[in-house]
């Protein structure tokens, strides 16, 4: 019995445990490199995710990011148009891309 109520009133005491200084979130803003067909990315990316995932690749072929972008499109539904998909493919092989084509 003494044990139930001991249990008892730890879970209790854990409902009203509080922090009281305000807990502040970090807000991490990646930023990608301003170059040709930037806003081309602005337009298409952010509205589902930050630049970090782009950023967090590394270098890498064309035929990488061009299989990326088509996941987007196919996957999750991104609707990025055919003209906007080159664009973005050029860019990212340009500014995030290793020199390689696969
Ligand atoms: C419709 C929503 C949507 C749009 C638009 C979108 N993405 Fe994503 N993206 C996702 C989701 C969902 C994930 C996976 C998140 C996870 O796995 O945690 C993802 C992940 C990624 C990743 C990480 C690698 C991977 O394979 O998961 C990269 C790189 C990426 N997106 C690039 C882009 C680029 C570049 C664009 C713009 C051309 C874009 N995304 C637009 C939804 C989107």
């Amino acid at each position: 019995m003494k044990k139930i109520i001991l249990i008892t009133v730890l879970m209790v005491g854990s409902l009203f445990a509080q922090v009281s200084k305000p807990i502040e979130v970090p807000y991490i803003a990646y930023t990608i490199k301003k170059a040709k067909g930037v806003d081309t990315l602005q337009a298409n990316c952010l509205m589902c995710h930050s630049f970090g995932y782009v950023i967090n690749q590394g270098a890498q072929p064309r035929l990488f990011w061009d299989k990326k972008v088509d996941k987007m499109i196919t996957h999750f539904k991104a609707p990025i148009t055919k003209a906007d998909k080159k664009t973005i493919v050029d860019y990212l092989f340009k500014n995030y891309g290793n020199g390689k084509l696969k």
